[in-house]
């Protein structure tokens, strides 16, 4: 059942003093949220491939990726990470992330309105993602705000890890 609605998450980019905030709270969402779907050793060796501050601060400075995050009052609920691809007016939600006590409150909806929103102002017709197979919670998220599996994937990604996902995709029109 969802949860009682929060107010209104306000949404901003992330700063550069925030990396290691947004580190932190993509371990609290990735403790929970993957214990049961991958091993502790794979959520620690993509924790560390994608969250160190030197890879942020570079995405950060990028002009073809944008971070965001959700604030309800001064608390920090979750983030989403954009960027564009090599195909024309396609752009790939790499992600998003709700603290485990704000789920099902639409801070994840709001945060993808608000992806989708600027894709479309940058000329974007669609927007792709990838899901592990069994992450059924995100997968009926992403149904919910109109995505739709387009392909199944496996793709190496160093020591002997695998990403078993799907590649889900919306029309922005
Ligand atoms: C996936 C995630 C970002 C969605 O954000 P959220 O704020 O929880 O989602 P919302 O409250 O906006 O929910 C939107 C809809 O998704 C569906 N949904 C969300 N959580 C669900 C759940 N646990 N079970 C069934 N449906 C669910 C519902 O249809 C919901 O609408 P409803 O509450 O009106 O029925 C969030 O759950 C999360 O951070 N999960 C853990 C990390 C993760 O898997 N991220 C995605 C990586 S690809």
């Amino acid at each position: 059942m969802p949860s009682p609605a929060q107010p209104t998450p306000l949404i901003r980019p992330v700063a550069r003093e925030e990396v290691g905030a947004i580190a932190q709270l993509a371990r609290t969402v990735w403790q929970a949220a993957y214990r049961d779907i991958i091993s502790q050793a794979q959520i620690d060796y993509m924790l560390g491939q994608r969250y160190g501050a030197p890879r942020l601060l570079e995405e950060l400075a990028r002009p073809d990726i944008w971070w965001d995050q959700a604030f309800v009052g001064a608390r920090r609920l979750g983030f989403a990470a954009t960027q564009a691809t090599a195909t024309p007016a396609e752009f790939k939600l790499d992600k998003l992330y709700v603290h485990p006590e704000a789920q099902r409150q639409g801070v994840g909806s709001a945060l993808l309105q608000h992806v989708a929103q600027r894709c479309r102002a940058r000329g974007g017709k669609s927007l792709v993602l990838a899901v592990n197979k069994n992450n059924a919670q995100a997968i009926a998220a992403y149904r919910k705000n109109g995505f739709e599996v387009r392909e199944s994937v496996c793709v190496e990604i160093g020591n002997g890890f695998v990403m078993d996902d799907f590649i889900m995709a919306r029309s922005l029109a």
